[in-house]
């Protein structure tokens, strides 16, 4: 037999563990056979790992990917062109685009748009509001991967609901089966400290992460916690930024509570300092923490109270961030700022340091992600019989991103511009078709589908 695709000489990392000199075989965008490389069956075409690292497809749960309405910042073309160049396979892009993803007509736009252009797999959350809590049946229908609450502003402006909303919503959404995710602010106390310190001229990128205390993020996680155990709805936690907001998490778990959580790269690789030493390019809400809460971050994640890694990738241009100007007055800067093709460096750095091993990056970046979202193990794994998605990385390459205008967004700005990784994605395979290869993206935008759920 003759299969399409074969990747040889490689050592395949599963969470489960690795083994050398192995490889994948593929055939009609399906693994068809996981084994040693004198095993695997004859094909049309070989991809030779070269001794490189061979892993799940990346999921990245968390992009902002902008389209419908905020192309002039990113699209779904480029978005997935930046995830294929990262060695991300499957995103999921967050609804608080122009129109907002309330309602099913919107879902359907976006996925049409993406259907249209995306290089890689995607799916999309949906936002519950005030005003759509009766479209939460028809939005599981239309396809949604899960649903959002915002529960303080935040980008966007998509306005908070009630308490007694969240319960009703949460109600709701449990009978669909799906995963509400927040984004876990207190938006009161948010606002009383940013009126407060612009009152008071704090106007510095540092006094910006200072008035989003970490009591604003752990007061929203533990109040969700309680809802959620009331209403036995899942629930997940995105970008946990603290280590207090993590260890309310794993108390949630602990009292059997259906909460997931995923921090993401910047948080474990900087401290609230890159705001004294880069500005308002590190700007992003809720902010990066202190040494301390890092730390206990990092535990919490070793622990597994802290599930998944995604991005929060969230490109804004070059004028929106003050990129001339880094330390200009920081209310006038927006937040977020880009991290598909940073991710898989971030985490193999670490790796190289010995806070994770490989397989525990894997779990957290691929099979865990897909679990919590229910795409397992079509997703996130190498099983037979699951989609060919596939991640070869070179642990050991040390590179310096140097000029973060090469990256393939259309908004490029980024702290980790200047950082030294160690650890790159050389290949990029999805369904079986390469979409990234020696340095460029060969795949075709179109290509990349929306995942079934
Ligand atoms: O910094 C952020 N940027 N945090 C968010 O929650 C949203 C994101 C964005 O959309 O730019
Ligand atoms: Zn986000």
């Amino acid at each position: 037999m003759t299969v399409d695709l074969v990747v040889t000489n490689g050592t395949v990392v599963t969470p489960a563990g690795r083994s050398p000199d192995t490889g994948v075989a593929v055939d009609d965008g399906t693994i068809v056979a996981v084994g040693r490389t004198d095993n695997l069956p004859a094909a049309d075409r070989t991809v030779d790992a070269e001794g490189n690292v061979v892993v799940p497809g990346i999921v990245d749960c968390h992009i902002h990917n902008r389209e419908p309405g905020l192309e002039y910042k990113e699209d779904w073309e480029s978005a997935t062109r930046a995830a294929a160049a990262g060695g991300v396979t499957t995103v999921v892009g967050m609804p608080n685009t122009d129109p907002i993803i309330d309602r099913p007509d919107h879902l359907e736009c976006k996925f049409e748009r993406g259907e249209a252009s995306a290089h890689v797999d995607f799916q999309s959350y949906v936002v519950v509001t005030s005003e759509n809590l009766d479209l939460i049946p028809a939005l599981d229908e239309a396809g949604a991967l899960g649903y959002k609450i915002f529960l303080g502003s935040t980008v966007g402006d998509v306005p908070p609901p009630s308490d007694g909303e969240i319960l009703e919503a949460m109600e709701r959404i449990r009978e669909t089966g799906k995963r509400l995710g927040f984004h876990e602010e207190n938006g009161e106390i948010v606002d009383f400290y940013t009126e407060q310190f612009q009152a008071e001229g704090r106007n510095e990128p540092i006094d910006f992460a200072h008035s989003r205390p970490v009591i604003a993020e752990r007061e929203a996680v533990e109040r969700m916690i309680t809802f959620a155990a009331e209403t036995g709805v899942k629930i997940h936690m995105y970008h946990v930024s603290s280590g207090d907001a993590a260890e309310a998490v794993a108390r949630g778990k602990e009292r059997d509570v259906a909460v997931t959580a995923e921090t993401c790269p910047h948080y474990l690789w900087f401290t609230e300092d890159v705001l004294r030493e880069k500005g308002n390019v590190a700007r992003i809400q809720p902010p990066i923490r202190d040494a301390g809460q890092q730390a206990r971050l990092w535990t919490s994640l070793q622990t597994g109270a802290i599930d998944c890694i995604a991005t929060d990738h969230a490109p804004h241009t070059a004028e929106e961030k003050l990129v001339d100007d880094p330390f200009g007055n920081t209310w006038d800067a927006i937040s977020g700022f880009v991290g598909l093709e940073t991710e898989i460096p971030a985490l193999l750095t670490f790796v190289d340091e010995g806070r994770l091993t490989l397989e525990e990056w894997v779990h957290h970046h691929a099979t865990r992600p897909a679990e919590v979202w229910d795409m397992y193990p079509k997703k996130g794994s190498l099983q037979v019989g699951t989609d060919a998605d596939i991640t070869i990385v070179d642990p050991d390459r040390t590179w310096t991103l140097e000029d973060a205008t090469t990256l393939h967004s259309k908004s490029c700005v980024t702290p980790f511009e200047g950082e030294t990784f160690t650890g790159k994605a050389v290949t990029t395979i999805v369904r079986g078709e390469v979409v990234y290869e020696d340095g460029k993206v060969v795949g075709e935008s179109g290509y990349g589908t929306r995942v079934d759920v």
